[in-house]
């Protein structure tokens, strides 16, 4: 897909990747709806801010009303809190799979009717590593990032009728706020550069879109997904996967 002369539609773009994605948009010469739960919060010059919470049906439709010229979805909004799933906080592990799963399901279910008008466009879901390794202390975000690695998968099936070309980005560590704070918390020394820079990792991703890829990986990626053949493991904090 071509990006110059799109028109792009980017949940959560108030801040971390979100943000790096509708600004890299804009750069690349794309139509771009930054949106985001508290619009006031959005700072991307030559976007059009709207206001979209995912948890919220009527934000989510009235979202996909104003954009309706909208052939690029990035999915990128979502809890990365959630803890662990047998002692952790339940109503932090229903938060969790509800913004990865069920906020993710009711963009794609609002705005598949729109990229259908407007020749197919494509769909892109930002996940994790998590889905593939899952993460001591986060083994809830893991399960719903699992969830929404299912949920992509199956709407690329469905959605391959229409002409929609559907993207997953599988990363790795990338210096976001929550990301660093994880770091922090959990008193972690990880070598230089080990975490992605979100704006490269949003070329990567856009590279991936433009060049029709259903999945694009990070150097974290590529090491998870070949475990993926072996025994389950765990996402190994120090900066690798072991
Ligand atoms: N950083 C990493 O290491 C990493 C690695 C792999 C994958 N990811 C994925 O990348 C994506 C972005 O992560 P990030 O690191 O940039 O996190 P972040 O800085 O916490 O940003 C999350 C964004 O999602 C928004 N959001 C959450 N729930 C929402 C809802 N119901 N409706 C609309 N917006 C909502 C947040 O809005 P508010 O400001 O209103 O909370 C914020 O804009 C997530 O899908 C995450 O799982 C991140």
């Amino acid at each position: 897909m071509r990006l110059n002369g799109s028109t792009a539609l980017v949940t959560g773009s108030n801040r971390g990747i979100g943000h790096a994605f509708a600004t890299e948009l804009v750069r690349r010469g794309a139509k771009v709806y930054a949106t985001a739960r508290r619009p006031e919060l959005v700072d991307v010059p030559g976007a059009e801010v709207l206001r979209l919470d995912t948890a919220d049906q009527a934000s989510v439709e009235a979202a996909a009303e104003a954009a309706a010229d909208v052939d690029l979805l990035v999915n990128n909004a979502a809890s990365t809190a959630g803890g662990n799933l047998v002692d952790g906080d339940l109503r932090a592990i229903r938060d969790v799979l509800d913004s990865n799963f069920h906020g993710t399901l009711a963009v794609v279910r609002a705005f598949a009717p729109v990229l259908a008008r407007n020749g197919g466009g494509a769909i892109l879901n930002v996940l994790s590593v998590a889905a593939w390794a899952t993460v001591e202390g986060n083994t809830a975000y893991a399960a719903a990032k699992s969830a929404q690695w299912g949920l992509t998968n199956g709407i690329r099936l469905e959605l391959a009728g229409q002409g929609t070309q559907v993207t997953a980005l599988v990363p790795g560590m990338t210096a976001t706020e929550p990301m660093k704070a994880f770091v922090r918390e959990f008193g972690l020394d990880l070598p230089e550069g080990a975490m992605n820079d979100p704006a490269e990792l949003v070329r990567l991703a856009l590279d991936g879109v433009e060049a029709g890829q259903d999945e694009v990986l990070d150097r974290y990626g590529v090491q998870a997904k070949e475990l993926l053949s072996g025994p389950p493991r765990a996402f190994d904090l120090s900066g690798t996967v072991g």
